[in-house]
């Protein structure tokens, strides 16, 4: 399949994803989304791959919904278009998905990087929601995510005042799992892909299924929504073999990968 505004590869066991719209800053329209949408879905469907990176550009991963295709929309068509509602489908991705974020990601582009399962930021990433200099407000998750992610205060103070918060501020808060320098960004993520992609895959499914619904649950349901899933994998091959390489002092085959 071919794309109109990504690019989209595989570097062996990882599929990458590059939000391709420089002229725009990668502003995400309903062809971005639509698109991402596909090529989630067919990496999800593909048994070679065992993770995906999401990436933008060095100067942005993207600066937000596009405004220049939504400012023309009313209430009515919105509502009943159901705008952006769509979108959720990234979140929905079953594979890991790791966002690689360098530059600006404003907006729905924060919203975007935080629907993947965790974000590798570079030194020059800028994060934000700043609907509010807008004469709106989050639509994409923001102040919902981001205030799991970093807390009531910090998510009112980005939300309310629309300002910006730099790679170090991000990692202090929690939203970012490691800042990297921005030449080592695209490798950082890539070799975490690599990692995750070479564990077994319903493992790591189900570590990734775990660990999204403890922002859902409540623990006591979380635990035994994790107790299940951890008791499922004792059925697996790839049980066998990792505990059996482990004892063995070797590398485990695993057969799901
Ligand atoms: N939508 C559409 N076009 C955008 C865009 C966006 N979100 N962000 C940038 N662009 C376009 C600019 O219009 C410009 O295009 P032209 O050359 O045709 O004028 C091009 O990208 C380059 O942008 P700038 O000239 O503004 O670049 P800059 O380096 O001076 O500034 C920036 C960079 C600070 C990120 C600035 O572009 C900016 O503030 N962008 C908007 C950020 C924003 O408000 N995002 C939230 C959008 S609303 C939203 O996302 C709703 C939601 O929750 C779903």
């Amino acid at each position: 399949m071919t794309y109109e505004t990504l690019l989209v590869e595989t570097r062996g066991r990882v599929g990458l994803v590059t939000l391709n719209r420089p002229q725009a800053l990668n502003a995400l329209n309903s062809t971005v989304m639509r698109e991402l949408a596909a090529a989630l879905k067919a990496f999800d469907a593909d048994k070679e791959i065992g993770a995906v990176v999401l990436a933008g550009s060095e100067k942005a991963f993207a600066a937000g919904a596009d405004i220049k295709e939504m400012q023309t929309l009313d209430f009515v068509d919105s509502y009943l278009g159901d705008f952006i509602g769509g979108w959720d489908q990234v979140a929905a991705a079953r594979k890991p998905l790791i966002a690689a974020v360098s530059g600006y990601a404003l907006g729905g582009g924060c919203e975007l990087a935080m629907m993947c399962d965790f974000i590798i930021a570079s030194e020059t990433a800028k994060f934000g929601q700043p609907e509010i200099t807008l004469g709106v407000i989050p639509g994409m998750g923001g102040s919902q995510r981001l205030t799991r992610a970093v807390g009531k205060a910090k998510a009112m103070d980005l939300v309310l005042t629309g300002r910006m918060m730099d790679a170090a501020e991000a990692e202090r808060a929690g939203l970012v799992s490691r800042v990297v320098a921005p030449e080592k960004l695209l490798e950082e993520v890539l070799t975490a892909a690599e990692k995750i992609a070479s564990f077994s895959l319903p493992a790591v499914m189900m570590a990734k299924e775990a660990v999204s619904r403890s922002l859902e649950l409540t623990l006591a349901e979380g635990l035994r929504f994790e107790r299940r899933l951890f008791h499922s994998l004792f059925a697996t091959e790839d049980q066998k073999e990792g505990m059996a390489a482990f004892v063995a002092k070797r590398k485990p085959e695993f057969k799901h990968r």
